[in-house]
């Protein structure tokens, strides 16, 4: 089976999966462009993506005889499901692996707005400092405050669960009852606009879809506290970011800490002047273990499609 790689993944898997196909990996430290991709695609069986990659009818069609598509994350977005279920082609994810580190970050984000880190950071290097001052970078407190949980997978289990040592109320919205977090921090399930309306930290962990795309614009906006911080580790879209700009440059919102953007790499310039948002470069999941973990279960899927099994992570 041959199989187009669309990146080099760290760790040892590619090596793993070079033992049973023949790989034509895209050497480049950037995504393939679109002609390259349908260019290199022609004849493949086996596509290991990024989500960087938009795989359309286009891209699957140039193929030929694709069969599987393996992507290497656990969103998978950037693949058209109704193109390639049409055509019967297996698509897989990377779930699980990455749930601890982007639950990690979804709080290094929520500690580095709520106390202004990233300013405080860059105050002290300008040499901007004269002194300890009682008014100097005042933040807001986390402990005893109230979380909000859009989205309460596995990620956002994670992010509840960690709230533990802060002793926070713990709200969240899913479509379905968490027993873990309900047991285990007392976790409320609410509606969108009840969460809203009470939380002080507001986390997001929903898939991008058509239902959840734009999700947060100006109207829920309008609902939250003006003391309230948002965070989205999860899919940039799930957030109108023009309206996002707005209100945290009018102080209609306190602040917002982001690892994912409406059109990556671009961000919107609104955002890049404000002070009160923390904006990071897709890393939640970057940990040298769980890419290379990442690189393991995208392997592992194509693996068994190969041996006619059921790969482990297939979501069609
Ligand atoms: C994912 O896996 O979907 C993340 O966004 C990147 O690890």
């Amino acid at each position: 089976m041959e199989i187009l790689v669309t990146r080099r993944l760290p760790g040892r898997a590619l090596e793993r999966l070079a033992q049973s196909c023949a790989l034509d990996i895209w050497d480049k430290d950037c995504p393939i462009p679109k002609e390259k991709l349908l260019a290199r695609i022609k004849g493949k069986e086996g596509l290991l993506c990024l989500l960087t990659d938009p795989v359309d009818a286009i891209v699957i069609d140039a193929a030929g005889s694709l069969r599987i598509i393996a992507n290497y994350a656990v969103g998978y977005d950037n693949i058209d499901i109704r193109a390639a279920r049409e055509r019967g082609i297996v698509i897989t994810n990377t779930p699980g692996v990455l749930t601890d580190a982007t639950a990690d970050l979804a709080w290094a984000l929520l500690f580095s707005v709520a106390r202004r880190i990233v300013e405080a950071d860059v105050y002290l290097r300008e040499g901007r400092w004269p002194g300890w001052d009682p008014n100097l970078i005042l933040g807001c407190d986390i402990f005893g405050k109230t979380l909000g949980i859009i989205g309460a997978g596995r990620i956002g289990t994670a992010v509840g669960l960690r709230s533990r040592g802060f002793n926070m109320r713990v709200v969240y919205v899913d479509e379905r009852r968490n027993e873990v977090l309900e047991s285990h921090v007392g976790a409320q399930r609410v509606e969108l606009d009840d969460l809203l309306l009470a939380s002080d930290f507001i986390s997001l962990h929903v898939p991008l879809t058509t239902g959840t795309r734009h999700l947060i614009g100006e109207r829920k906006i309008a609902l939250m506290k003006p003391t309230a911080v948002i965070i989205n580790t999860s899919r940039g879209p799930v957030i109108d970011e023009g309206a996002l700009a707005e209100a945290l440059r009018s102080g209609r919102i306190a602040g917002a800490g982001l690892d994912v953007f409406e059109r990556e790499p671009q961000v919107h310039p609104g955002l890049m002047k404000l002070k009160n948002v923390v904006l990071l470069p897709h890393i939640a999941s970057a940990t040298v273990s769980t890419r290379a973990k990442m690189a393991d279960l995208a392997v592992d899927n194509i693996l068994a499609f190969l041996r006619g099994e059921t790969p482990p992570n297939r979501v069609v």
